[in-house]
C-alpha cells in the first residue's frame, strides 16, 4: 500500500446558516481548502476523485445523485464521484474510501469531504430524519430518539461505575470554553456567558454556572441528559485533499501522515448489545488503528471523540484506552481533557459547543487534528505543537466506529 498524506483541510463555520444550501457551504470549505495547499493547486488537474459524506440529502433537501452535483458545483465535472452514508460518520466513510483508493495506488490525489445541512427542517423534522439512522422495525416503534439511546448509555454507565449527571457536566463546561476559542464553532460562549445572559434575559439569578445547568433553563431532553449534554442541529461542510505521499512534496512540505486507520461495527440494535457502557464498535477500531500505527493509546497527544452527547466522550475516551474502563468521568473532572491537559479532547468544542451537522463532523474532526499538528490552532492551541492526533467519529448510537492517526510530518 502506498502512504497517504493530508495535504490540505478547509473548514465552514457549523451554524444555522439559513441563506446557504449545503452545494454553498462544500464551495466554502473547498475555496478555503485550496488556499491551505502550501506550494498551491491546479484543483482541475491534480484531483482525480471525489468522496463525499452526506446522511440524508435526500430528506433535508430532496437532493439524491449527490456526487455529480457537487462534482459540477465545484467545476470537477468528469471526474469519478462516491457519496457515503454511516449516519453521524458518514465523513469518516468517505475519508476511509479515499483512503483506499490512494493506498491502492488507483489515484495519486483525491478530495473527500462532508456536508449536512439539517435546519432547513424544524426539530421534529430533524429528529425524525435522524430517526433512519436506527433500526426502523427493532427500536423506532418503541418511540426512541437518539437522545434517548444515549441517555440509556449515561444510566448504565453510572450502574456500573457511579458517578453522576453533575460529574458529566465537566464535559460540557469544558467544551463550551473550547468553542468560546474558535471562531468555526456554533455556540462561541462558555458556560459562565451563557449562565450570565439567561439570568439578564429572565430576569433570574443563579448561584453559579452549575446552578443554571440544573435549572428549567437547562431543561431535560431524555433522563439524566438535559439540553447543554446534546450536541445541536448544524449546518457546515469539511474538505480535505488526500495524495499519495511520493508526490505529496509537490503541494507541501507538511503534510500529516495518515498512520492507522480502524474501522468497525457493533449490532444496530442497542437491545442487541450486551453492555451500553462502552462501544464494541470503538474497542475494536482504535486497537485495528493502533496496530496499523504501531503506537498505544499512549502516544496520542491529541484527540477530536465523538461527544454528540456528553456521556459519550467519556466511555469513547476510556474505549480509546486514553483511561481506563471506568475512570474517564474522573479524568475530565481532574481537567486531563482540557486543552492544558496531559489528554486534550475536543480543542475545537467537541460536537457539543462546535456544532454537528453529521455528515460533515469526521472530516471537522480532522480539520482540527490539521491545525493542532500544524500548530495553526491560534488560541485553542495545545502547548508543544502536537505530534500525533487520533480522530473517533461513530455513527447512530455507536454501531459503527471509525479511528484516524495522523502524525505530523516535513519540517
Ligand atoms: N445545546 C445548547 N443549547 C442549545 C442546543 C444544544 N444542543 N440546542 C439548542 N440550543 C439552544 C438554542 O440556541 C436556543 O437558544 P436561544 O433561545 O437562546 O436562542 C434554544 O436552545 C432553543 O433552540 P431550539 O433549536 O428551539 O432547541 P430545541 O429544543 O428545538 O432542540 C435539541 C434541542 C437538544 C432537542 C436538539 O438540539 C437536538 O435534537 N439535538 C440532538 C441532535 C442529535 O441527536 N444529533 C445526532 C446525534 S447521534
Amino acid at each position: 500500500m502506498k502512504q497517504v498524506d493530508l495535504i490540505a483541510s478547509g473548514l465552514t463555520r457549523f451554524s444555522k446558516h439559513s441563506d446557504k444550501t449545503s452545494r454553498d457551504l462544500l464551495l466554502e470549505a473547498f475555496q478555503e481548502a485550496i488556499i491551505t495547499v502550501d506550494k498551491g493547486i491546479d484543483v482541475q488537474k491534480d484531483i482525480k476523485a471525489l468522496f463525499v459524506g452526506y446522511f440524508t440529502p435526500s430528506l433535508y433537501e430532496h437532493q439524491a445523485h449527490y456526487g455529480p452535483l457537487i462534482t459540477e458545483w465545484l467545476g470537477l465535472t468528469g471526474i469519478p464521484v462516491f457519496r457515503t452514508e454511516s449516519a453521524c460518520a458518514s465523513a469518516s466513510a468517505a475519508l476511509a474510501t479515499g483512503y483506499f483508493a490512494v493506498a491502492s495506488g488507483m489515484y495519486n490525489l483525491v478530495m473527500v469531504c462532508g456536508v449536512e445541512k439539517m435546519t432547513t427542517l424544524d426539530t421534529a423534522g430533524v429528529t425524525d430524519a435522524l430517526s433512519v439512522a436506527a433500526d426502523n422495525i427493532f427500536e423506532l416503534g418503541t418511540g426512541i430518539t437518539f437522545p434517548g439511546l444515549f441517555a440509556l448509555m449515561a444510566q448504565e454507565y453510572f450502574r456500573k461505575y457511579g458517578g453522576k449527571w453533575e460529574d458529566l457536566q465537566t464535559v460540557t463546561l469544558k467544551n463550551h470554553y473550547n468553542g468560546s476559542l474558535n471562531l468555526k464553532a456554533q455556540f462561541q460562549a462558555e458556560i459562565s456567558t451563557i449562565t450570565e445572559k439567561t439570568a439578564i434575559k429572565k430576569n433570574v439569578t443563579f448561584r453559579d454556572e452549575m446552578d443554571f445547568l440544573k435549572s428549567k433553563y437547562n431543561p431535560f431532553v431524555a433522563y439524566p441528559l438535559r439540553l447543554f449534554d446534546c450536541s445541536p442541529i448544524s449546518d457546515g461542510a469539511a474538505v480535505v485533499f488526500l495524495a499519495n505521499s511520493e508526490i505529496s512534496n509537490r503541494f507541501t512540505d507538511r503534510p500529516l501522515h495518515i498512520k492507522g486507520i480502524g474501522l468497525s461495527t457493533d449490532t444496530l440494535t442497542v437491545a442487541g448489545r450486551a453492555d451500553l457502557s462502552t462501544s464494541k464498535a470503538t474497542l475494536n477500531a482504535a486497537s485495528f488503528a493502533y496496530k496499523m500505527a504501531g503506537i498505544t493509546p499512549q502516544d496520542i497527544d491529541i484527540a477530536e471523540v465523538h461527544d454528540c452527547f456528553t456521556i459519550n466522550e467519556v466511555i469513547l475516551s476510556e474505549d480509546l484506552g486514553f483511561f481506563k474502563k471506568g475512570e474517564g468521568l474522573e479524568a475530565s473532572k481532574k481537567g486531563r481533557t482540557a486543552i492544558e491537559g496531559d489528554k486534550p479532547i475536543n480543542t475545537d468544542g467537541g460536537l457539543k459547543s462546535k456544532g454537528h451537522p453529521v455528515g460533515a463532523t469526521g472530516i471537522a474532526m480532522v480539520n482540527e487534528i490539521w491545525e493542532q499538528l500544524r500548530g495553526e490552532a491560534g488560541v485553542r492551541q495545545v502547548k508543544n505543537t502536537p505530534n500525533i492526533g487520533l480522530t473517533c467519529n461513530v455513527g447512530g448510537a455507536n454501531a459503527s466506529s471509525m479511528v484516524f492517526i495522523f502524525e505530523r510530518g516535513g519540517k
